[in-house]
């Protein structure tokens, strides 16, 4: 469903993603781990262009992103994104958080938007919320609400870019569980994370970045038994 090709990405003189390629097909559930600075964000910010890449091709849907004829808001409704920070609106409640892209984009009528935002906030246990602003909202609560947000677009792929690194430990679980119960449902997603014990359970798949290159694309399993000298490191370091 996804090819990345050939990507390249630099600030300046400063070459983040050398020549990254790589395919997602409908399903795959892909973590990119790899050391803080090797690209990870870049990656995931290409991949739905709010980074434009300095070279090579995103395809999606057989649709490429670099071609100018091609609608990126709508590319961007099929591709949804979670990000460490969680993003929400601080001047909007937890309900119109969820349903302002909907609404906005008039993929739904209004009624029908808030009717599937209850829903959905339902299914995390924050429907009392709904009217409620997101700084009164535990860390973990937003990062949920954020993630119900994507769903109600019905992405066809999900980017969650570290989505846990802003949370306080305990609060860590409660979103891993909701990411997990998504996946559950077949969605295809791409997560950067830094919970190897997350990552081993989650994925059916790494890619390990470093130095803005792709250092291994295999099996979980497979990557966490390698024998490379770089992987070993990388792993032993993040375990401490
Ligand atoms: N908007 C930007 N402008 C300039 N440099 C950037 C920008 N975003 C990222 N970088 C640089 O790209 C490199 C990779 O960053 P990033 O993708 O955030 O890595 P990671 O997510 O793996 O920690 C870093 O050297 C960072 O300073
Ligand atoms: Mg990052």
């Amino acid at each position: 469903m996804l090819e990345v090709k050939n990507l390249k990405k630099c600030f300046g003189n400063n070459v983040v993603l050398k020549d990254i390629n790589f395919k997602v097909n409908k399903g795959d559930i892909i973590s990119i781990v790899g050391p803080s600075g090797s690209g990870k964000s870049t990656l995931l910010r290409c991949i739905n262009m709010i980074e434009k890449p300095s070279g090579g091709n995103i395809i999606f849907e057989e649709k490429s992103l670099m071609d100018k004829n091609t609608n990126l808001s709508l590319i961007r409704e099929k591709i949804g994104m979670v990000f460490q920070q969680f993003n929400l609106f601080p001047h909007l409640t937890v309900l119109d958080n969820i349903t302002l892209a909907p609404i906005k984009l008039k993929l739904m009528s209004e009624d029908i938007a808030k009717k599937k935002a209850i829903e959905l906030l339902k299914t995390i246990d924050l429907k009392d919320k709904a009217d409620e602003y997101p700084n009164s909202l535990s860390g973990g609560q937003k990062q949920r609400v954020a993630i119900i947000r994507t769903l109600i677009m019905e992405p066809d792929i999900i980017l969650f870019d570290e989505p846990t690194s802003a949370l306080d430990p305990e609060m860590v679980g409660e979103v891993l569980e909701l990411i997990k119960k998504v996946a559950d449902t077949g969605k295809t997603m791409i997560i950067v994370s830094h919970e190897m014990n997350f990552v081993k359970k989650i994925a059916n798949r790494i890619l390990f970045l470093d130095e803005g290159k792709i250092m291994f694309d295999g099996k979980t399993k497979d990557f966490f038994n390698s024998d490379n000298e770089r992987i070993k490191e990388f792993l032993s370091k993040i375990n401490k």
